[in-house]
């Protein structure tokens, strides 16, 4: 374009208003959104240093957690991920990754390019991999370091007995620590990381909590946080989670990075709100919500992915029907009806939608636009 050429119109960007009833993110909590209006201070203020201590205790409320510490990345789930197996695995260090997904594999890939000894432990979509199965893997490998699983497979809707693994984990020989993907979980379904043993967990701001993307609420045991910084394991500064720690505890504050702190102000409100709602009430929010979604679709005759048994409840992987255009439909969905619902994901993923009912759009109410939805698409009789 010459100099001289008149700059063109660029209007301002205008996204629609939709319902995201996907696998995340949700519709964000209006008044999580409303704290982002907040004025701006640095990530170096000392007012802004008062309230970390505040923002990390609640997230250590949502996991359970009152020994180690809490904190979170200025990040998404995936960095939560990698941060995780950065810190605590070094190259050639043993780990047993139970998949059952995407997200499962997801974990596999990230230790593979840690040159992790990977030991894999896999179970088709819809399941989830026995605990006895990950159990003899560790007996098999007694130098393992860390056990990865998915907590909630946004891939599938599946929930991983967490609490029964934890407990078989402490029970034996091992002293590997467990890695618990919560991203999907977290304000959903319950979490006690310390009564579980959960040495690390990670998750995100964008589902059940209702902020926006890009936040990523860690939590480490103390157990977990003795084997930060060990020898011959250099990992990248932005995820070095000691240099995260000192952020977040020591005082005059050291500079780490900047962090965006209009999206932490809406963290903080939107877990505060959690808290106010009582953690209890929101996961029986969530639980009552995706039976009346689940039940739903069953009475319309459709399929669900997930092992009934360890149904998440906060997301509903559907089959989609022989015969129908899966993905013609979340179109329809979307530019019709303002609802956006998920596809299968990845290469090995059977036909699906993935739905959510997750955070402030976790009600009947919601469930039932959404089925409203389907109705209006593929009428009774039409699948
Ligand atoms: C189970 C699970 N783990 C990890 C991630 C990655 O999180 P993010 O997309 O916030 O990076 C997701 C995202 O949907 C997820 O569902």
């Amino acid at each position: 374009m010459s100099a001289t050429a008149p700059s063109p119109v660029i209007h301002a960007f205008a996204p629609p208003e939709r319902l995201l009833a996907g696998p995340g993110p949700s519709n964000v909590d209006p008044r999580a959104r409303a704290a982002m209006e907040r004025p701006l201070v640095s990530h170096l203020d000392p007012v802004f240093w008062d309230r970390l201590p505040i923002l990390a205790d609640m997230i250590g409320r949502y996991y359970g957690r009152a020994d180690g510490a809490s904190l979170c990345l200025s990040a998404s789930g995936t960095s939560g991920m990698e941060a995780g197996i950065l810190n605590l695995v070094a190259p050639g260090e043993t780990v047993v990754a139970a998949s059952a997904g995407f997200f499962g594999n997801r974990i596999i890939e990230m230790l593979r390019r840690r040159g992790a000894e990977i030991v894999e432990v896999r179970a088709p979509f819809g399941q989830h991999v026995p605990n006895d199965e990950i159990m003899a893997a560790v007996a098999a490998h007694p130098h393992a370091v860390m056990v990865c699983v998915v907590y909630a497979e946004t891939s599938t809707g599946v929930q991983h007995p967490l609490a029964e693994l934890g407990a078989m984990l402490r029970a034996s020989d091992s002293d590997a620590l467990l890695f618990a993907d919560c991203v999907t979980a977290i304000g959903g379904i319950p979490i006690e990381a310390d009564a579980w043993g959960v040495d690390y967990a990670y998750a995100c701001s964008q589902k059940c909590l209702a902020a926006p993307p890009g936040l990523s609420p860690i939590t480490l045991s103390s157990r977990a946080i003795e084997r930060l910084g060990r020898d011959g394991m250099p990992v990248p500064y932005s995820l070095d989670l000691a240099e995260h720690l000192r952020f977040w505890a020591d005082r005059p504050m050291t500079y780490h990075h900047t962090t965006p702190n209009l999206h932490y102000y809406a963290l903080d409100e939107a877990l505060r709100l959690g808290l106010e709602e009582g953690l209890e009430a929101r996961i029986t929010r969530h639980a009552a919500a995706g039976a009346h979604l689940q039940t739903g679709f069953r009475e319309r005759g459709f399929d669900l992915l997930a092992d009934p048994a360890r149904q998440l409840p906060q997301l509903t992987a559907v089959r989609v029907p022989d015969g129908v255009d899966g993905r013609a439909v979340q179109v329809e969905l979307l530019h019709t009806h303002g609802i956006e619902v998920g596809g299968g994901l990845g290469p090995d993923a059977p036909p699906i939608w993935r739905v959510g009912m997750m955070g402030v759009n976790a009600e009947p109410e919601v469930a039932e636009r959404i089925l409203a939805g389907f109705d209006a698409i593929l009428p009774a009789g039409a699948h």
